[in-house]
């Protein structure tokens, strides 16, 4: 048995959350989408079990089951919201289902003398969060009722010889009080030990690495300057040394001093590191001239990348493995048994390299979400204005200039957009805001300008606030802020007549513009 967390998704919409909580609470915890084999996960000898909540209703003939392997395997579970439903219809337990759900707040009463709620406190009710339709209405014949609400019975159950234990409220939600002890009691009746640390990821993830690749074999990857890259170099720089070869690949779509900016900083902190610049922008430039398409932009920055890419490559020598930054929720979804989501926009990566150029990949992050990414560039060493970057799309400028894209206009663009960052930078709102940026619209609007009429550019800004760019909703930035970014702009920025503040949400819109 190992001190690894396995957690069953039957599709709500907090199953990461639920492995944030558990990794924060110093458990490795890892997500398998329900309905996907189990021997592999079961191989590993999780600790214990986690079964996700679900939108569906267990009593529908085509709702997610329980694997029965899963009780099988006599590891300690539990069972929040469908998945306490799935054990009660598994064990013997009856359930209802409800005209109408019960969403949001309500008080939790619970047992006091259940080991699950120890250490609570003494008050008699917690607010817990509900979101769920079904009810269990009995619970299965050896186990025990530990809690209530007014409206349920049977809010929460135990079967504590074989630790079994389910419960109708989300404990992995910020709004159930007492959620984290909950969760922490769980794993500490499970036994295991919360030992999961950055610091020993950070040492074993260098470790692994060195044994994969070898005393002299190469590591090819591309930097981008954005958090994931940036952690990957850092970490393969540890376990790899001199076999880590970084290429930068300047597009000339980059933001004001990017390349400059991120060679800097990474020489700062790693004097060692193999990084290569490679200046490709009137490449680029060339390809898009009269090219308006969105999509059609997108497709051909990321073949000119490819091409770029590649010619870097070859000049190597043989090349061993290509490092990627792919992160969790990539993994995640990519394995999910509903497929990835559609194709909204085709984001480019390097994964189209052509036949000559075949590597093994090693995704050194695959395991981690974003901010724990961040975490590990900090035990790295990494510098934090490199951590706290805004993402920044690979198609770069390209996208936040609508139409055509000109030198001129990526100048435009460029040091509107430097305004923006530095005029967030001052207020302070660089961490809450997720992006914050200026786009080139192509359309033109009259003004008056000293004495006389203007018919200057329109430029838009773009703040969002979000936690994973999935949804994303507009910044309410302070008056203060806005006024400065439209004054700062028309002033400094030659040729921009008027400023807008975009106040759009994701969905419907995007975040970029195109
Ligand atoms: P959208 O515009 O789809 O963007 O709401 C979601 C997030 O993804 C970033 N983005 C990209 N990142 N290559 C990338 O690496 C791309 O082609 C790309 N397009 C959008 C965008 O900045 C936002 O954070």
């Amino acid at each position: 048995m190992t001190n690894h967390v396995l957690i069953i998704d039957y599709g709500s919409q907090f199953t990461q959350l639920i492995a944030r909580k558990t990794r924060a609470l110093g458990y490795f915890a890892s997500i398998l989408p329900a309905g996907l084999p189990l021997d592999e996960a079961l191989g590993q000898e999780p600790g214990a079990l986690i079964l996700s909540g679900g939108p569906a209703s267990v009593t529908d003939p085509g709702a997610p089951r329980l694997d029965p392997l899963l009780l099988e395997a006599k590891i300690p579970v539990l069972g929040i919201c469908y998945g306490m439903q799935l054990l009660a219809q598994n064990l013997g337990g009856a359930l209802s289902r409800e005209a109408h759900g019960e969403y949001g707040p309500a008080f939790f009463f619970p047992d006091a003398g259940s080991p699950l709620f120890k250490g609570l406190g003494t008050a008699k009710s917690w607010r817990v969060w509900m979101s769920h339709g079904d009810r269990v209405t009995q619970a299965p014949p050896d186990f025990r009722v530990i809690g209530k609400t007014g409206d349920l019975d049977v809010a929460a159950m135990s079967q504590e010889s074989r630790k079994i234990f389910g419960l109708q409220f989300h404990p992995e939600v910020h709004h159930t009080e007492i959620g984290e002890k909950v969760l922490r009691n769980f794993l500490a009746l499970a036994g295991l030990s919360p030992d999961w640390r950055m610091s020993s990821f950070a040492k074993e993830a260098t470790a692994e690495i060195a044994r994969v690749v070898g005393p002299d074999r190469k590591v090819l990857l591309a930097l981008s300057g954005g958090v994931d890259s940036t952690v990957a170099a850092a970490l393969l720089t540890r376990a790899v040394g001199k076999n880590l070869h970084c290429v930068f690949v300047d597009n000339g779509l980059l933001r004001l001093d990017e390349a400059r900016e991120v060679y800097e900083s990474l020489h700062g902190a790693y004097p060692d590191l193999d990084l290569k610049v490679v200046d490709a922008s009137k490449e680029f430039l060339e390809k898009l001239r009269g090219v308006s398409d969105p999509e059609a932009k997108r497709k051909i920055i990321g073949h000119a990348f490819i091409d770029v890419f590649s010619r870097e490559a070859r000049k190597l020598g043989k090349i061993d493995f290509l490092a990627q930054g792919t992160l969790y929720p990539d993994v995640i979804e990519s394995i999910s048994p509903q497929g990835p989501s559609a194709l909204i926009k085709s984001h480019h990566n390097v994964g189209a390299l052509p036949p000559d150029l075949r590597f093994t990949l090693i995704e050194p992050l695959k395991s981690l979400f974003k901010d724990e990414v961040r975490a590990l560039g900090a035990e790295l060493g990494v510098p934090p204005r490199l951590l706290w970057r805004h993402p920044f799309p690979g198609p770069g400028l390209a996208i936040r200039v609508v139409g055509a894209v000109t030198e001129e206009a990526l100048t435009l663009v460029r040091q509107a957009d430097a305004i923006v960052r530095e005029e967030i930078l001052a207020f302070g709102l660089e961490r809450e805001v997720w992006q914050a940026f200026a786009v080139l619209l192509n359309v033109r609007a009259v003004g008056v300008m000293g004495d006389g009429r203007s018919y200057g550019n329109v430029v838009a800004i773009r703040a969002v606030t979000s936690v994973d760019a999935m949804t994303a909703d507009w910044a309410r930035l302070p008056d203060a802020l806005l006024a400065r970014f439209s004054t700062r702009i028309i002033n400094e920025v030659p040729g921009v007549g008027r400023v807008l503040y975009d106040i759009s949400s994701k969905p419907p819109s995007t975040i970029e513009f195109e």
